[in-house]
């Protein structure tokens, strides 16, 4: 089958990236040829077994843990999912804990799961107030922390307005209280370096597909003496606490695609800002009625993200697919009746703005030509989605 894309320019990074050829060149062997399973005792799964640890190796070196603090999972979501309902049921068996510290801007991967432990084991699920810039603040965690918090959890940056927590605070007040602090770091990880050996955070959500790796593989950081249950039970792999043979390509994957982020992380980081302010700039100056969403510094540097003010976000998306660029929104079209998500909502914007909402990322590998080429489609393009909305 072949198929031809129309887009041509890809504004769409923190949805996925493509795999890094580093990254596939890594993970090629381990599909036919050293296929072991990793848990058998010959040579083939030796051999398999070798190359998790020596993956293992590489995460706990970036994040500076130890290796068996590193678990690997099957994405961002698994480890959203061990994380929270893995503390959350530790913490009730072990101290019968029942309150749950969210924000209300989480990745579903995190606000869902909170849901279903409230709903279905009787956690209070307690939401912290953002600010206008979608941000969670310290003192506000620590005047809602009591004795029965199970678990914090609140994200390093956000995916649909790029905002940067200020996480090392966060944990800091949680790790004062003694109560397990959680962050979901799938998206910050690309452009933000994280030394946990000074952070005091508890459980780090990573995922590769954001950052050049494969898709369906991520890992959680859990530091020494967290308790954490498994989720998914079976065999004894990942310390007991991910059942699963492991996915040996993949994993060797995601290690050389955080190698990769944290060598190139800094030479990227400055043209990334440039490209990003100037894009936010000149969408402010030529788009009549338009905002930024999101902390205008404390954001991810790639990550530019706006709402326009009578505009239906998925109609948008649909006009710009049509003319090029492939971007995304923040609103889920459904059945017929768009609603803003729960980020937007977060924001307190006036619901005629809070449809409107677009999110453009870029890469190292953006061009500038892309982006003036977008610049210069955007204004009309928001221009023929009002008009179609009369
Ligand atoms: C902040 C955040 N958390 C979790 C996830 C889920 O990661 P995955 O797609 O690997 O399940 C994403 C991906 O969109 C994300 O942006």
């Amino acid at each position: 089958m072949k198929s031809e894309l129309i887009s041509h320019s890809y504004l769409d990074y923190a949805a996925t990236t493509p795999v890094s050829q580093e990254v596939a060149a890594a993970m090629q062997p381990y599909f036919s040829q050293m296929y072991g399973n990793p848990s058998s005792i010959h040579q083939y799964g030796q051999q398999a077994d070798s190359a998790i640890e020596e993956a293992r190796l590489v995460m706990a070196a970036i994040f500076k843990v130890t290796p068996k603090e590193v678990i690997f999972t099957s994405c961002g979501s698994e480890s959203d999912n061990l994380a929270l309902r893995g503390a959350a049921l530790a913490a009730r068996e072990q101290r019968n804990a029942s309150h749950i510290l969210t924000s209300p801007v989480e990745h579903p991967a995190v606000s869902r799961t909170a849901e279903q432990l409230a709903r279905l084991f009787g956690f209070e699920l307690e939401m912290l107030p953002v600010d206008e810039f979608g941000r969670v603040r310290a003192v506000d965690v620590a005047a809602r922390l009591r004795p029965e918090t199970a678990v914090v959890s609140v994200m390093a940056a956000n995916n649909e307005i790029g905002t940067i927590n200020p996480v090392d605070q966060i944990g800091a007040v949680c790790r004062q209280a003694g109560i397990p602090f959680h962050t979901d770091a799938v998206q910050a990880a690309a452009h933000i370096a994280m030394d946990l050996s000074s952070l005091p955070i508890d459980l780090v959500s990573l995922g590769a597909h954001k950052l050049y790796g494969p898709k369906g593989i991520g890992a959680l950081i859990v530091r020494e003496g967290t308790p954490l249950l498994p989720v998914q039970t079976g065999g004894g792999q990942e310390h007991g606490l991910r059942a699963g043979t492991s996915n040996t390509p993949y994993i060797v994957g995601q290690a050389v695609a955080f190698q990769q982020a944290a060598l190139q992380r800094e030479q990227h980081r400055g043209k990334l800002i440039e490209m990003r302010d100037h894009l936010i700039r000149t969408v402010l100056e030529t788009v009549p009625h338009s905002q930024l969403t999101g902390h205008p510094q404390e954001r991810l540097p790639n990550h530019a993200s706006f709402v326009f003010k009578g505009v239906d976000g998925n109609q948008l998306l649909m006009v710009l697919d049509g003319r090029g660029f492939a971007c995304s929104s923040g609103s889920a079209c459904k059945t017929g009746s768009p609603e803003p998500s729960a980020v937007i909502k977060a924001l307190g914007l006036a619901p005629q703005w809070a449809l409107g909402s677009l999110r453009v990322t870029l890469s190292h590998l953006t061009t500038e030509e892309e982006i003036e080429a977008f610049l210069n489609t955007l204004p009309d393009a928001v221009h023929r989605v009002r008009m179609l909305r009369g």
